[in-house]
């Protein structure tokens, strides 16, 4: 279906053409003067210029024209050249109703044919999960959503660092602390444990441990390094080793995501290319693409136009050891033989930005892409704590992703305590996780990406202002007015949406009209800034409509219907919007 701005572009555009000018200019925008109209065109000013007519002549011309188009009550010509649009009640609500009986709410699948490898989570393996994992995952997960309702294939990759120095940081302090392990036993024959002889929390231990010794002792680096080398070249032991802490460490953050309602199609990670890189690196060796620079094989990616310099990429160091740029490089070539995606978008923090201008230039040079590919990152903003500096625990520490956690949910639990509307103590506390997620999500995702936020548990938690739990606050009130008009008999579902007749109505039904509009530009901007947006103003023209109006007692039969039908449309609406963000709204709370 149309979106409203093409419907009324339509309208506006063969206005223009009767009034003897090209139809193009006839394009409409939101007003930015909600006081005077609701829509503007600006025609009329570019094409003055053109026809060396005044603005304001064209705008009168193009206007009355409009007198008796159906989507507007008034056109109305103001100086310099505006074309004021005032959309007529009728032609909105059957506007409306169309939104009401189609199952994507009037979205249009724009992106229908597309496959799109999607590259968030990157979790490290042995590593906690830290508050930028947070933000890569809530992010990717949004996008996700979005691109699919939009009609893409996404295919979404958590791109685990599985394969580096932490590894071997923690094979070298497990061997110290347990060097009976046959893991660690070069003459070993025979099989590994089946289960792993350790716990994630050990893990958890020894990574930090590791990682402070190897800074005071080189040696100990060195053996960290050599096991990591090993590791890379097939030890048969360090490989069961390996798959040991894998298979604990998955399922660890797979009770994180499970939480976050955050899923991924891929469990791969830089592991899963590491066959791929002898041959990848002999290629380009091979075709002139790397070459030898200070004894590390590097790229130039240098372009004529660069305003800043553009270091190149390297892509083994000269100990012979691979990097970063290395795995990333050969995962954009296997996922080209894989899946011939149209565009690879990645999500993490900006610091990473120019890592990606390297590694997607390297791509492009060595022609592991099509011209036509397009490879993306998206740097986002760190989590700050409200000193401004990025976000430590109460010890001082780098925040662990589960503290974060704890602290929205201590935040929730108090506030459904606080406000006390009868659920039972088992109910309550399903009812604070769900809530918690919708905090913790739309705080991050209200946020243009690139920009750094402040994490305030008490304000993500708050049930009034711009937050998550508004949104689900505002549906359960939908849910409980359709629930007792069903007591009473009715059915919602047998409503039909009617004419507004008051400014509160009007401006709800204009506000549902936008939905396809909003999401179809969050898809093409990958962020869900502006579905937040949406949904608080969404919320907060309910809420208005709601004071305003006298729904369950109103006495004349059709409007009662077109009110219960009209916020059982909202209702849909946001259930579908935060489904697209990723979190979902208790029955009660
Ligand atoms: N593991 C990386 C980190 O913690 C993020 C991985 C992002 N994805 C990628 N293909 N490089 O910074």
């Amino acid at each position: 279906m149309q979106s409203l701005i093409e419907a009324l572009e339509e309208q506006v555009k063969k206005a223009f053409a009767e009034a003897g000018y090209d139809a193009s200019y006839g394009r409409v925008g939101v007003s930015n003067r909600p006081d005077l109209c609701e829509y503007q065109c600006n025609g009329a000013m570019p094409l003055a210029k053109q026809v060396r007519e005044k603005p304001i002549d064209i705008a009168q011309k193009v206007a009355g024209y409009l007198a008796d188009a159906t989507a507007f009550s008034a056109a109305e010509a103001v100086m310099p050249g505006f074309i004021n649009l005032t959309l007529s009640e009728g032609f909105v609500a059957s506007y409306v109703s169309e939104l009401r009986e189609d199952a994507s709410l009037g979205m249009q699948r724009f992106l229908e044919g597309e496959t799109i490898v999607l590259d968030y989570g990157g979790p490290n393996i042995a590593k906690p999960l830290h508050v930028g994992h947070l933000r890569s995952a809530v992010i990717g997960e949004s996008m996700k959503r979005i691109l699919r309702f939009a009609g893409a294939r996404v295919i979404g990759d958590i791109h685990m660092g599985d394969w580096g120095l932490p590894i071997g940081l923690v094979a070298r302090e497990l061997s110290a602390r347990h060097p009976d392990w046959a893991y660690f036993d070069a003459s070993h024959e025979g099989g590994f444990p089946k289960e792993a002889p350790f716990t994630v929390s050990e893990l958890e231990e020894v990574y930090p441990a590791a990682s402070a010794k190897s800074k005071e002792d080189a040696d100990y680096r060195a053996d960290a390094m050599e096991m990591t080398r090993r590791l890379q070249q097939g030890d048969k032991g360090l490989r069961a080793l390996w798959h040991a802490i894998m298979e604990i460490s998955k399922a660890d953050l797979k009770k994180v995501y499970d939480w976050l309602h955050v899923t991924f199609d891929l469990w791969k990670g830089e592991a899963d290319v590491d066959a791929d890189i002898a041959p990848m690196i002999e290629e380009l060796k091979r075709d002139g693409i790397a070459h030898e620079s200070d004894g590390a094989l590097v790229i130039d990616v240098r372009l004529d136009d660069d305003k800043k310099e553009i270091p190149p990429c390297i892509i083994l160091k000269s100990d012979g050891a691979s990097l970063y740029a290395t795995t990333d490089l050969a995962t954009i070539r296997q996922r080209m033989a894989l899946h011939r995606p149209d565009r690879m978008v990645y999500l993490t923090d900006k610091r990473q930005e120019m890592h990606f201008v390297q590694v997607f230039r390297a791509a492009r040079k060595a022609r592991f892409v099509f011209p036509e590919t397009e490879l993306v990152h998206i740097g986002f903003g760190t989590v700050n704590g409200k000193d401004g500096k990025p976000y430590k625990t109460r010890d001082g520490g780098v925040p662990r992703l589960e503290h974060l956690l704890d602290e929205i949910r201590d935040a929730m639990v108090q506030r459904i305590r606080e406000s006390d509307r009868g659920l039972g103590e088992e109910e309550s506390a399903r009812v604070a996780e769900q809530v918690s997620v919708a905090a913790l999500k739309y705080a991050d995702l209200s946020n243009q990406p690139a920009k750094d936020y402040i994490f305030d548990p008490e304000k993500f938690t708050a049930f009034e202002g711009d937050t998550g739990p508004y949104l689900l606050y505002t549906m359960v009130r939908i849910k409980s007015i359709l629930a007792r008009y069903a007591e009473e008999g009715g059915d919602p579902e047998s409503a039909r949406i009617v004419p507004a007749d008051t400014a509160a109505h009007k401006a709800l039904q204009l506000a549902l009209c936008a939905f396809p509009e909003t999401v179809a530009h969050c898809a093409k901007e990958y962020s869900a800034h502006g579905l937040c947006a949406y949904l608080f103003g969404l919320s907060n023209a309910l809420n208005t409509f709601y004071h305003d109006t006298k729904i369950l007692t109103e006495e004349d039969p059709v409007k009662k219907e077109g009110y219960i039908a009209l916020i059982g449309l909202v209702l849909r609406v946001l259930a579908q919007g935060i489904d697209l963000l990723g979190f979902s709204a208790p029955e009660r709370m």
